[in-house]
């Protein structure tokens, strides 16, 4: 395995990931984790990402010195390549002329870190504003840029390698391979890692965990939740039972969708939970978004402890918690503000005394939905948008009443449709209708009627962190609207939310 040590970039999961693309194994760290963890994990090479800080900055994040003394191979991105230059007592310093984007890289050495390339020179992505002005003793010139003589540099007999350009990032042509010549041709880890072996030694890693005691896993329909119901399947059988709460906010259908799956074509048995009533009868009144998302999160445990009563008793609970969720960033960016509250199984009491298990920590969002192609989830649920876990209760703005409910989940059932048809399902994050207590007149028949005004959002974003809307074209949102005030009782408007992320957000609540 290679271990990432994370100096605050914003592409350090990126590294990670490429390196997992590369078939080897790779964990990211924080930058000051100690050599003697490092050597317990005993990776076979170690990579600095890179940073906001300068190296030679006052408290500048600085790895513990022991590190160089390893053997290790290691490889410095950007502001990891400073600290390489810097710790070898070569200078940087501010660039006379710094360099953002794109840039022509010229390849010196072909040899082991730019091996197989198939070019002389690259397309790379820069982003720096210090160099490396002087380089240290022992280290050599690999590759220059117009602005940087020395974009890579190595000193072969240690294994050190110092690169200024980003090669995980996809403006980097051959990125990938150069971090897996790094990998495996330079440290020498073995293309091991790939998703077929990952649910083998899972398997087997679950049933040692968890022995012959009893486990319970909350699914929602969503891939996370329905990945790891289907691996502790495989792994432990009827050891394993699922439960599926209904709260009464979700897309049209879905809750037969659900039941469906996991009966016909997981052969999973499902406990159903239908508490439509429950949440519905405890949201009445309110109006708050955030009091909305507190009492779903609440209900969301006490029918979860009736079901442990009920069912049990479990000694585990199952969770889809995956890898970016379980690391913490190497520098500390402050604590982030609250927007929304989200809501998942975290906040069961603590008698229960439930264990927890989180059988895809180590994978990222693209190797969970490998793993789950390969245990048979079925296409369509794979391709599904993402959604929220208090469901149509952000959607529907205002108190949430039946009459709502029932006009967004039509309205976003039609919005869903019409996108598949067009064939822009697939192009876009999520897509659905919203519903408040805006009113407007409209004319059915000869008829005045003031009805409800709908709001459709349509999305693009690579990781909900930004989003922009779609630009979908005018006669598609014109099908849409005709569709929605002609076929959902109650809506006379429909408006198309153009509003960007930041400084909106994908859901309205
Ligand atoms: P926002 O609205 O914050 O949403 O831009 C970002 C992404 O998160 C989803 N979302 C949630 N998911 N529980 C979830 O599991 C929640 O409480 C929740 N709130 C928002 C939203 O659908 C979008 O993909």
């Amino acid at each position: 395995k290679i271990v990432v040590l994370d100096f605050g970039s914003q592409y350090s999961h990126l590294i990670c990931r490429r390196i997992r693309e590369a078939n080897v194994y790779c964990e990211l760290l924080p930058y000051n984790t100690p050599a003697k963890v490092i050597k317990e994990i005993d990776p076979k090479g170690i990579i600095f990402s890179g940073g906001p800080a300068s190296v030679y900055a006052k408290d500048a994040p600085k790895p513990d010195k022991q590190i160089f003394q390893m053997g290790k191979p290691i490889l410095g991105i950007c502001y990891g390549h400073q600290v390489l230059v810097d710790n070898f007592g070569g200078k940087v310093k501010r660039a006379n002329s710094r360099e953002y984007g794109r840039a022509g890289l010229v390849i010196d050495d072909k040899a082991d870190l730019f091996k197989n390339l198939g070019q002389s020179s690259i397309n790379c992505w820069m982003s720096h504003g210090d160099a490396a002005e002087k380089l240290p003793e022992g280290f050599k010139v690999l590759a220059h840029t117009e602005n940087s003589h020395s974009a890579a540099i190595g000193n072969k007999e240690k294994k050190f390698y110092g690169i200024q350009f980003h090669p995980e990032v996809v403006h980097t042509e051959r990125g990938v391979q150069i971090l897996r010549n790094f990998a495996q041709e330079i440290s020498g880890a073995k293309p091991e890692w790939d998703m077929e072996s990952f649910i083998e030694s899972t398997i087997k890693d679950i049933r040692n965990q968890v022995g012959k005691e009893k486990v319970l896993a909350a699914v929602s329909g969503g891939i996370d939740s329905t990945t790891v119901a289907a691996l502790m399947h495989k792994a432990i059988g009827d050891q394993l039972r699922c439960v599926f709460i209904n709260h009464g906010l979700l897309r049209q259908d879905e809750e037969k969708d659900v039941v469906k799956l996991f009966k016909d074509q997981m052969d999973i048995d499902l406990i159903y939970i239908n508490a439509e009533k429950q949440f519905l009868g405890k949201l009445k009144g309110v109006t708050d978004p955030e009091k909305k998302r507190k009492i779903i999160g609440e209900e969301f445990a006490n029918v979860f402890v009736d079901v442990v009563k009920k069912n049990g008793p479990f000694q585990w609970l199952a969770q889809g918690t995956l890898y970016p969720d379980v690391i913490e960033s190497g520098v500390s960016k402050g604590p982030a503000a609250v927007i929304k509250t989200h809501h998942n199984v975290g906040g069961l009491p603590k008698w229960l005394d439930l264990k927890v298990i989180e059988p895809l920590r180590y994978l990222y969002k693209d190797e969970v939905r490998k793993v789950a192609r390969l245990l048979g989830v079925p296409d369509d649920l794979l391709k599904r948008h993402p959604f929220p876990g208090p469901g149509l209760a952000v959607r529907i703005i205002g108190e949430i009443t039946p009459e709502k409910t029932r006009i967004c989940k039509h309205a976003s059932k039609i919005v869903e449709d019409e996108l598949k048809a067009a064939g822009w399902y697939d192009k876009v994050w999520q897509a659905y209708a919203a519903v408040g207590d805006d009113r407007a007149v409209g004319v059915l028949g000869d008829e005045r009627v003031y009805g409800h005004i709908i709001m459709i959002r349509v999305v693009e974003s690579v990781d909900a962190m930004t989003a922009d809307w779609s630009r979908l074209p005018y006669e598609l949102i014109e099908r849409m609207s005709s569709r929605i005030t002609n076929e959902v009782e109650g809506a006379t408007w429909v408006t198309y939310a153009v509003s960007s992320k930041p400084p909106a957000t994908i859901e309205p609540q």
